[in-house]
């Protein structure tokens, strides 16, 4: 009885934090679908687009999108549970160090979404697939 007693106390030492860190991951995957759309920079017609998160989340791995940035300025790769901001805080025209050619919303989501899609399916880069 007194081993059994033990055996459960160690049992529940090694897995209270394996079911801790499990639920994070969960919270931690952002909604399953999500409409994008620029703030910082808008275009004159704003063009939102429609972003299947979950979808993209089953095929993909995290890093394939989400990465943060070094104080100097330079990309650093993605790392689990690190923080996830909102791509056009890092990507607009009021951030000096952005290379011109990713320095909005649209232009790093399309060198992201467009890229990948285009190398897919040429018929998953029409316009229409994401801006409904
Ligand atoms: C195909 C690209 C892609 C993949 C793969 C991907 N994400 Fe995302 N994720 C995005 C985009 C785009 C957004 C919206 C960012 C924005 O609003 O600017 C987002 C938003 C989020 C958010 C919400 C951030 C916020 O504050 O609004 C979380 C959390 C998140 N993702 C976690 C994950 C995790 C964890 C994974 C891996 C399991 C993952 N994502 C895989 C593209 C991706
Ligand atoms: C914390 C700041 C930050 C956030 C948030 C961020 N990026 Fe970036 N991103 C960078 C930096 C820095 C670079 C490197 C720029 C350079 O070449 O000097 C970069 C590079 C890129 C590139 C160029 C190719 C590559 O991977 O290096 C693409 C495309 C891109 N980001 C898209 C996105 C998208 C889409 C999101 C949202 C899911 C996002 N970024 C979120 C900082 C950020
Ligand atoms: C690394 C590759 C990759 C990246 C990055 C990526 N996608 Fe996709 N996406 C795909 C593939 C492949 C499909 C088609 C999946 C299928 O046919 O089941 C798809 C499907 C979609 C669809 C649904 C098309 C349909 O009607 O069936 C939308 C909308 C979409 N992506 C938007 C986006 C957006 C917005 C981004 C950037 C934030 C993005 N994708 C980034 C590979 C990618
Ligand atoms: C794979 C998905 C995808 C495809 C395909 C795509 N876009 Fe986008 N586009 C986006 C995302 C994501 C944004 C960022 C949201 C934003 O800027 O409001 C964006 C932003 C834009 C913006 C800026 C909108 C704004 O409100 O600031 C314009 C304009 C635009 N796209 C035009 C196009 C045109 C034209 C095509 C076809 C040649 C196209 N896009 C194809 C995903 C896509």
């Amino acid at each position: 009885m007194k081993k059994l007693i033990v055996c459960g106390a160690l049992l529940a030492m090694c897995c209270t934090p394996c079911l801790l860190t499990t639920a994070l991951a969960d919270e931690n995957k952002g909604p399953a679908d999500i409409l994008l759309q620029s703030t910082i920079d808008p275009a004159k017609k704003p063009k939102p687009s429609v972003f299947p998160h979950g979808a993209h989340q089953s095929r993909l791995e995290c890093k394939t999108c989400h990465h943060s940035k070094s104080e100097e300025g330079k990309r650093i790769s993605y790392v689990d549970g690190q923080k996830i901001e909102k791509c056009e805080t890092c990507h607009n025209t009021k951030v000096a160090d952005m290379p011109e050619t990713l320095n909005t919303f649209k232009k790093a989501a399309h060198a992201l979404c467009q890229d990948c899609h285009k190398k897919n399916k040429p018929e998953l880069a029409k316009c229409s697939v994401c801006h409904k």
